[in-house]
Order: C-alpha cells, then structure tokens, then sequence
C-alpha cells in the first residue's frame, strides 16, 4: 500500500523493536521494521520521513556486530538511535563507545539538559524515570553533538547534534517502565522529522479497499472464516470491497465452543449478508478422530480434513482465482526478522500452504497490521465486540482439550463446561485482562457423593491465564468466589462431571493448552 508518510526502524535484533513500531503506529503514524542488512538503495528507495535505530544485543566492537551504512546519514533525513543505536550511531559518526563492566539494567532517572529533540516539551532540570537495559556507554560523543541528559551513572543518557536531526537515547522510550516514553517518540515522530498523525484505521479501510478493488478487478476470491477475529475482519473488508464476488468457506469441524458455529452463520449471513458456504462436517471430523488419543496426531488429523474439505468446496465454486488470508504483521516480520548477525528467514505457517495447493494468488490485507490495529478495523467495520475481544481458541478445537479420546458426549460435557467458565469470567468483568479461559476435560473418574449416592463420573480442570502474547503465561489468580462460583455451577448443572480443579501451573514449564 502506499503511504505519504512513514517512518523506517531498522531492527539490530532488541526484543523491543516490535514495541517501538506499535508506539510509533499508536501516533497514527505509519512505520515499517526492516532488518538493518537491507542495504542503503532500498533504504532510499523506501523514502522514509525519519529512521530509528533499534537497540540489539550486540556489542558495537564485537566483529561481527550488526551495523548500517554511514550513508543513513547522508540522506537528509532524521535519524533516532535508540540503546544500541545510539551507541553505533556514535561508532559511526566518530565518537566513543566504551564496553561497559556492568550492565545498567532497569529503572533509572534522567536529568533533561537541553530540551530538544526527542526531549522537546520537557523542561530542562526535569527528571523523568526511564528504562535502561546496556552494558557499554558513550565515552565519547561524535563531534557536533551534545548531551540532552544525564543520570548519576552516565554523563550522556541523550544526545544530538546541533546542526542534523541526529538523535540518540541510551534508554528505550518504547517501553511502558518508560512512562513518557511515547512523549519522546511523538517529539520525534512531529517536532524533528514532520509527520502528521494520518494513520487511522478509516484511512486504512479506505485505501485497502481501493487496493483490493485494483488487485481483483472482476474475479471471484474466497475465504476461510473461522469466526476468529482475523479472518472475520479479512472477510468484511473483502466483501466491502467485492461484495458477491467474495464466498467465504465455514468448515464447522464440530470441535468449536457452544454456539459458536450458529454464531458464525447468523453473523455474517444474516447480519452482514456474505456468501457463506457452512460446511457442517462434524460427523466426518468425529469419525476421523474416532479412537485417537495422540495430540499431534489429533491436530494432523483436524488439519488435514480441513484442507480437504476446504479444497473440495472450492472446486464446486468454478473459477476462483484468489484466496484471501489472515497474515498480519508480525508474521511478516517474523519471516525476515533480524536475529544475531546473520538474517534468518523463516517462513511462518499462515504464509504458504493452501494457495500453492490450489494454485490460487493471495490476498493479505492485514499484511501490514499489528492484531490492536485488526480488532480497530473490526470496530470501524461493525464488528460484533464480542468477536472482536474473542479469546484465542486453537485451530483443532476443543479436541485438544478432551485429554483421550474424542467423542460425541464427551464434546458435550466439555462444552457446556466451558461455557460457564466463559458467562462467569465475563460477568467478573475479567474477560480482557485474561489471555484465555477454559476447560479441559479429563481422562479419569472419581468418586463422588450426590444426595444418598456415591457417584463416580469426570474430573474437570479450569485453566486461566494471563499473557501478553501466548508464549510465556502466568496462571490468573482469580478470586476465590469467582472459582467457587464456577465450581459448584459445572458440577451442579453439567452431568457427568462430580469434581472441579484450578490449573496452577505457569507457562513455561506448562503449555497454556494441556495437549
Ligand atoms: P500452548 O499450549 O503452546 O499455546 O502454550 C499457545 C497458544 O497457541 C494456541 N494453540 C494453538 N493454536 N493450533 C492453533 O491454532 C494449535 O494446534 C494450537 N495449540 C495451541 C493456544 O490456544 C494458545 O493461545
């Protein structure tokens, strides 16, 4: 897509530069992160209103660092250096980096100096906590620079130059433990490079629109919707740029939670009036799984059914030639991120697949949005909030969370199981600030006593937890009532289950899911 405007953060390898973008984005600025092995003709040619350099690992007098070249100088554009960037900014503007004995990590306290730059809007004397994470320091500013502020450790926690836009923070404003942080960033976002805050999802809506309308022309796209808010934003998008030349394919495994699937149709059938092909394959699906127990066999099984039957309702449709997909930003980054001193390329597993299968051209347009960006489409396009706000549920459904094997009335216990975990957490007011919530269901009985009766029935585990992005989980420490409530609900009104248990574990060692 085209944009008038945007700012260009070249990736030296930080866990933080993913954040600097979604700052940057959050002030409606658009901003790209390449690898910093791009080369200088693509910088160029990328024509950026300001270029950040991210912090990285490395240590600049290490042989074989990461480095950009000098030339990102010379290109009369505003550079910001952030942490390692600052520090090679200064290795190659002349000046000084010592190796640092000690690595400062943590919250620190600059002084402002001057206010400039990045520290524009502040008042000079004024000290503001930030958050430090390096080992080597600036013993020795390139000439025409100066320091903007200090802390008690370090003579220069800022720099610039007095004559270039050249900018450099031994911090990470990127970072919330830096509270204004993103102050800093729109300093340098509006008051040093000139940017205006156009990035908007309306703008977005509108050019991509416009985008898929030249893409596609008259030909006929298809899409899987799974309800999941990925593909249902794809799906709105496509079909208000297309209208009927959209059909969106529902394979129904009849592994999802309850109501869910009739959720899907009256949504987008009835409500938002898409060509939706249901495929009710849940009887196939059961029958594919009957007697498995392997969890990787489980989701080969579940993956493979879909492709088939996806391919197969495709086929019915006659000349397709696109398929539209959910792939957002960060697994475009992923694939050519920069890791260490060599660029690694990984192809992610929502890019590729199904369209070389079929022989059909993808559409991407989430290609280039963050997932707060994604749910902000889905609100602008009318989105139900609840689909917008859905919890992340995995593609094999509830068969990965019916420990043994999968049956009909298993399906069922677990179901109406984890739709009281769900009504609870919800009327809790916890349904956004936990990751996921859910029910597995266990492979053993227990005894139990029920009136008169001894009963002997399932064993149901609740598992809870908080993320930020679903590779390292802490379990939620939910108020006793709440488990409590949900407790004594599961047991009373879901037959077949005499005992409720709360998963305390955290991720890692365990996995979020149990299979
Ligand atoms: P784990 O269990 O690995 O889960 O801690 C991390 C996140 O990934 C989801 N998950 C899956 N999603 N197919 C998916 O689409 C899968 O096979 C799968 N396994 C786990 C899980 O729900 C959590 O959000």
């Amino acid at each position: 897509m085209h944009h008038d405007q945007k700012i260009l953060i070249l990736d030296f390898g930080s866990q933080y530069t993913q954040l600097i973008a979604r700052r940057i984005r959050e002030s409606r600025v658009y901003c790209e992160i390449h690898p910093c092995t791009v080369g200088i003709d693509r910088i160029r040619s990328y024509a950026p209103q300001g270029i950040v350099l991210s912090g990285g690992p490395a240590s600049v007098y290490d042989p074989e660092a990461p480095t950009v070249s000098a030339e990102v100088f010379e290109l009369g554009v505003p550079v910001l250096g952030i942490c390692y960037g600052m520090q090679l900014m200064t290795h190659l503007l002349g000046g000084r980096v010592a190796r640092g004995l000690k690595r400062e990590y943590g919250l620190a306290h600059i002084t402002v100096d001057e206010a400039q730059g990045p520290l524009t809007g502040f008042r000079p004397g004024e000290t503001l906590p930030v958050w430090m994470s390096h080992a080597d320091r600036i013993e020795a500013m390139p000439p025409g620079f100066r320091a903007l502020a200090h802390t008690e450790n370090s003579p220069v926690a800022a720099m610039g130059h007095e004559g270039r836009p050249w900018y450099g923070v031994q911090f990470h404003p990127e970072v919330v433990h830096t509270p204004r942080g993103s102050e800093m960033l729109e300093a340098f976002l509006f008051d040093v490079c000139g940017c205006e805050p156009t990035w908007t999802m309306g703008s977005f809506i509108e050019a991509t629109v416009r985008e898929i309308r030249e893409t596609v022309g008259d030909r006929r796209v298809i899409c899987a919707l799974s309800g999941g808010v990925d593909s249902s934003v794809v799906a709105l998008l496509l079909h208000r740029a297309l209208g009927a030349q959209l059909t969106c394919i529902f394979v129904d495994n009849g592994l999802l939670r309850k109501g869910e699937a009739e959720k899907v149709v009256r949504t987008f059938r009835h409500h938002f009036h898409l060509n939706l092909l249901h495929v009710d394959a849940a009887d196939l699906f059961l029958e594919r799984l009957d007697g498995v127990t392997d969890p990787e066999q489980k989701r080969k099984i579940i993956g493979n059914e879909f492709i088939y039957l996806f391919e197969r309702e495709a086929r019915k449709l006659g000349d397709v030639e696109f398929l539209a997909q959910g792939t957002l930003y960060p697994d475009v980054i992923e694939s050519v991120s920069f890791k260490g001193p060599s660029a690694t390329i990984k192809s992610h597993h929502n890019v590729g697949g199904l369209p070389e299968r079929m022989n059909l051209k993808l559409v991407e347009p989430l290609r280039e949005l963050f997932k707060d960006e994604v749910r902000e489409v889905g609100r602008e396009l009318g989105l139900p909030e609840e689909i917008i706000e859905r919890h992340p549920f995995p593609g094999p459904g509830l068969a990965i969370r019916i420990l043994g094997e999968v049956t009909r009335a298993r399906l069922e216990v677990l179901r109406e199981a984890d739709a009281i975990v769900r009504e609870e957490i919800l009327r809790e007011g916890l349904h956004r600030s936990v990751w996921q919530a859910f029910c597995v269901l266990l492979p053993v009985k227990t005894v139990g006593v029920m009136g008169d009766e001894r009963t002997y029935e399932h064993v149901v585990a609740v598992r809870s937890v908080n993320s930020v992005d679903g590779m390292t989980a802490d379990w939620s420490r939910l108020p006793y009532e709440l488990l409590g409530r949900i407790s004594n609900r599961i047991i009373n009104e879901v037959e077949g289950v005499n005992r409720v248990v709360y998963d305390i574990s955290s991720k890692p060692p365990a996995t979020i899911e149990w299979e």
